[in-house]
């Protein structure tokens, strides 16, 4: 049987306006696992970020606002790892083996590649359509047992669990006759949840927040000054009935429901708490308390941020000491790997010759 400890993986892709909907749904909950003394690692996903067109003198800026991000929201890169992917030789490794044991009818499926794609889908490039194979090759190369991430990753890590479920039984006696568990790859288990999975934007409540959405009042980026921030949220789209008292009451209220969604994933309590204090108040009282929570939670980190990035030379030194300590752990995976698959590798020396 396999025996996995707990082991968090998740990344984050470096192209720009790191927004409210990134934080609430993925990075405080990293931030979350850590506390919670799990073994993290935390990936500034770089090359999945090239998938579209970066410019290169931007890219190393974002790189390197991502990692100021993790660090500023409260992920200890001592006790995480925090690193880039493109530092890990092995994320692309592996990721040319699940190309192999992915099925194309599997990523045919994708809705995020047709999405992105857009009608133009021959113009698009082919890491655009592989790119859920490499995120697969990112979480399994560390074996990870669990994945915080918004709710739109869900079927890309749906498809990461089809990875490992196939590469399991096609190279079943392999992994026997190297003396791995029967289940060398977990199947691992994603974590999308809390009130904020989906934040939605602020000028269209069936629309999620996105970076690249036009309008930059749609998000509140977490770079925001404190009176952007309050602007926009007194700005946002809203009907003109009261709160409701229960959450059935926001059925059919995307922008109630959101704006209460976003409170109660500040606050870290439930829609349910933000209701019982303001259930029958107008957005007119709503909205300024939501306003004062969002800047006194976000302030700070935006602070915090511009701290960090001044001094390049240490983000890149943490990313350095992070993708050290990571590659020790892919190593061991992709050496198995190699011989579970059958290639013939040149052994425990390379770590020396290195
Ligand atoms: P990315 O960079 O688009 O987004 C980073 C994280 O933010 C979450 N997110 C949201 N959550 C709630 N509401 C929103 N409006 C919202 N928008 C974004 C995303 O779900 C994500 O958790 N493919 C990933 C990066 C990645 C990855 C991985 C994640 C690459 N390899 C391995 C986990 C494990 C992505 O594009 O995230």
């Amino acid at each position: 049987m396999a025996a996995f400890t707990e082991l968090v993986f998740s990344g984050v892709q470096p192209t720009g306006n790191l927004h409210l909907g990134n934080y609430l749904g993925a990075v405080k909950r990293f931030v979350e696992m850590q506390e919670r003394d799990a073994q993290c690692l935390y990936c500034v996903v770089d090359m999945h970020a090239i998938t579209v067109w970066q410019d290169p003198e931007a890219l190393r800026g974002q790189i390197r606002e991502v990692t100021a991000a993790f660090l500023a929201a409260g992920i200890d890169p001592k006790r995480s790892i925090v690193f880039n992917q493109s530092q890990v030789p092995q994320h692309a490794e592996l990721a040319w083996v699940f190309n192999c044991v992915a099925r194309l009818g599997w990523l045919n499926r994708m809705t995020q590649f047709k999405e992105k794609a857009g009608k133009d889908r021959e113009n698009a490039s082919i890491g655009l359509y592989d790119y859920p194979v490499l995120m697969a090759a990112d979480i399994l190369a560390y074996r990870a047992t669990h994945v915080p991430v918004g709710e739109d990753q869900k079927q890309h890590l749906e498809l990461t669990r089809d990875i490992a479920q196939k590469f399991n039984t096609d190279f079943g006696s392999s992994i026997a006759a190297h003396g791995h568990c029967d289940a060398f790859f977990p199947i691992t288990e994603p974590l999308i949840g809390g009130p904020a999975a989906r934040v939605m934007s602020l000028r269209d409540g069936t629309k999620k927040m996105s970076k690249s959405d036009p309008s930059d009042n749609a998000r509140i980026n977490l770079t925001d000054e404190a009176d952007t921030i309050a602007q926009k949220i007194r700005r946002a789209k809203t009907d003109s009935d009261p709160l409701p008292s229960e959450v059935d009451g926001l059925k059919e209220r995307p922008e109630a429901d959101n704006l209460v969604g976003i409170y109660a994933a500040l606050a870290g309590i439930t829609r349910e708490d933000v209701l019982r204090d303001f259930g029958g108040a107008q957005f007119s009282t709503f909205k300024p308390a939501l306003a004062d929570l969002a800047v006194t939670s976000l302030a700070p980190i935006a602070g915090e941020m511009r701290r960090l990035t001044a001094d390049p030379g240490h983000i890149d030194a943490v990313l350095a000491d992070g993708s050290n300590r990571a590659e020790t752990i892919a190593a061991q995976t992709l050496d198995a790997v190699k011989d579970i698959v059958g290639f013939v590798r040149r052994g425990p020396s390379l770590q020396a010759v290195r």
